[in-house]
C-alpha cells in the first residue's frame, strides 16, 4: 500500500506568527537543545525528515523569532549524532554560494549521517540577502534560475568524482584510491568554470536527495528536470491536484518516472483533543500576534515596505506582476479574491506563512491528510506544528497514531536512509 511522506519543517519556536510568544516555547531560549528534542521528537513519530530553511538576512527589528538560524549544515550534523534514521534536509541557496562549497558540504553531510542528507535547492526571495554579498540587489528572476540550473549540474557532476568502490584503502600494495576511478568534471559555463574533483568519495546515497521549492514556471521546470522532493504551497485541493499532475507531466518530459518526484505541500495542524480544544489553541495564538510583527512579515513577503499603513484598511497597491516568489502571488490573491484588510492578511494568511492551516482533532486531521493524498493531491506534507513543542508532541502523540491504524503511514523505519525511507532509487553515477 503507497504510504504518504512526512517532513518536519523546522521552526525551534513553531510556526505561527506569534508561536514565540507562547508560555510553553523556547523553554531553554535560543539554543541546540531545543532542536535535539523536537529532532528526537519526529524520529520516534518515524517522520521521513526533517527540513531546515535558511536565509541570509533579517529584519532588523525585534518582534519577530524566526530571524535567527543556525547554520543547517552545521545544525543537522549535530542532530546527525543525536538521531539515528530521519533524514536531515538543509536549503542552500544557488543564489549566493559557490557549486563545490555546497557539494562537499552535502556530501561530507551524507557520509557523516550515513546517507540522510538531502539538500533544499532554493534560488532566494528575499531582497536583502543580496546586500551581504557584495551586490547592491538580487539577481533577475530569470537569471537566478539560469545559476540554479547550472549550479545543481555542477554540484552532481562533483558527487560523481568517484566510482562507488573508487575507494580501496589497499595497505598491502599502498593504494589509497584507484585513479582509474577518479572523474574530472571540468565544466566551463555561463557561471561556473570547475575542474574537480570533489575532496570526497561517493556518498552513501550516491547522491544527496535533491528537494526544491520554487513555484513560478521556471521553479516548476527546475523542480521537474532535478527535484526528487517539491514542497509547495497549496491551499486548495484542486489546485494541489493540478500542481501534482502539472510537475509530474513535465518531469516525465525530462524523461524521469513522475513516482520519483514527491510533492509535499506544508501544512500547519493545530490538533486538539476535541474540536473545541483545537479551536482554543488556535484563538490563544492569534491573540498573540503583534500589529507590528504582522506588518513586518508581510512587508518582507510582499517586497513592499508597509511601516505606518492602516491596518484595518486594503493593501497598498502592489505590482503582482513585479513579485518575484509565488508565495508573495499566492498571499496577494487571496487578499484581492477575498477583499481582506491589512490586518486580517497576516491573521488569516502570513501566520501560517501563506500555507494551509487544518485544524480539529486526530480524525480530523488524519482524514485531510489522507484525502489529498488518496485523491493525487500530495504525495505527502510538510508538517509545520503551529507551536512548540507542544505542536510537535500533538502531532506525533496524535495523528501519527491515527494515519498509522488506517495504513497510509509506516509503524517503522525500514532502512537506514533517506532515500530508502522515501523510496527513491539511488542516482547511478554518470561515468559508470
Ligand atoms: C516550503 C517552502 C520552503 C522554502 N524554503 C526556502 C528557504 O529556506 N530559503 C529561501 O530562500 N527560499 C525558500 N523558499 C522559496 C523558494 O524556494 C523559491 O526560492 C522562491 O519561492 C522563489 O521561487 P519561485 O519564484 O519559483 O516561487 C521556500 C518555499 C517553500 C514553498
Amino acid at each position: 500500500m503507497r504510504q504518504m511522506k512526512l517532513g518536519l519543517f523546522f521552526a525551534p519556536g513553531g510556526h505561527h506568527l506569534a508561536a514565540w510568544r507562547h508560555p510553553d516555547a523556547y523553554p531553554d531560549g535560543f539554543n541546540v537543545s531545543t532542536y535535539v528534542s523536537m529532532a528526537q521528537m519526529a524520529e520516534r513519530g518515524c517522520f521521513d525528515m526533517l527540513f531546515v530553511a535558511d536565509v541570509y538576512s533579517i529584519t532588523p527589528k525585534g518582534k519577530r523569532a524566526d530571524t535567527f538560524r543556525f547554520e543547517p549544515l552545521t545544525l543537522l550534523s549535530a542532530l546527525s549524532m543525536m538521531t539515528r534514521n530521519i533524514g536531515l534536509v538543509a536549503t542552500a541557496t544557488t543564489s549566493f554560494n559557490e557549486p563545490y562549497n555546497v557539494a562537499r558540504k552535502f556530501s561530507s553531510l551524507d557520509h557523516i549521517s550515513n546517507g540522510r542528507a538531502g539538500w533544499n535547492i532554493v534560488t532566494s526571495s528575499s531582497a536583502t540577502e543580496a546586500l551581504n554579498f557584495g551586490l547592491d540587489e538580487h539577481l533577475p528572476h530569470a537569471e537566478r534560475y539560469r545559476r540554479a540550473h547550472e549550479f545543481v549540474q555542477v554540484v552532481r557532476g562533483l558527487w560523481d568524482s568517484f566510482d562507488d568502490d573508487g575507494v580501496v584503502i589497499d595497505k598491502q600494495n599502498g593504494v589509497f584510491f584507484d585513479p582509474s576511478k577518479l572523474h574530472m568534471l571540468n565544466h566551463a559555463g555561463e557561471f561556473f568554470k570547475v575542474r574537480g574533483p570533489l575532496t570526497l568519495p561517493r556518498s552513501p546515497q550516491g547522491q544527496p536527495v535533491l528537494v526544491q521549492a520554487g513555484s513560478s514556471e521556471v521553479g516548476k521546470n527546475l523542480a521537474a528536470e532535478v527535484a526528487e522532493v517539491v514542497f509547495t504551497i497549496q491551499r486548495d485541493l484542486n489546485e494541489s491536484q493540478a500542481f501534482c499532475a502539472d510537475v509530474k507531466a513535465r518531469a516525465a518530459k525530462f524523461g524521469r518516472d513522475p513516482q520519483h518526484v514527491l510533492i509535499m505541500p506544508g501544512v500547519m495542524p493545530i490538533v486538539g483533543r476535541t474540536r473545541q480544544e483545537a479551536q482554543d489553541k488556535y484563538e490563544l495564538l492569534q491573540s498573540l500576534i503583534h500589529p507590528e510583527a504582522g506588518l513586518m512579515g508581510l512587508s518582507r513577503t510582499l517586497g513592499t515596505d508597509l511601516t505606518g499603513v492602516d491596518v484595518n484598511g486594503p493593501l497598498p497597491d502592489i505590482d503582482a506582476a513585479k513579485l518575484t516568489q509565488s508565495r508573495a502571488v499566492g498571499i496577494l490573491e487571496a487578499a484581492r479574491r477575498d477583499n481582506l484588510t491589512v490586518r486580517q492578511v497576516y491573521e488569516k494568511l502570513l501566520v501560517s506563512k501563506g500555507h494551509r492551516q487544518i485544524f480539529g482533532t486526530a480524525v480530523d486531521i488524519a482524514d485531510t491528510l489522507q484525502e489529498w493524498f488518496e485523491a493525487g493531491g500530495a504525495d505527502g506534507y510538510n508538517i509545520m506544528p503551529a507551536s512548540t513543542p507542544g505542536g510537535l508532541a500533538d502531532f506525533v502523540d496524535l495523528v501519527v497514531p491515527e494515519l498509522q491504524r488506517r495504513g497510509v503511514f509506516r509503524y517503522a523505519y525500514k532502512g537506514g536512509m533517506l532515500r530508502d525511507h522515501l523510496g527513491l532509487p539511488r542516482p547511478p553515477n554518470r561515468y559508470v
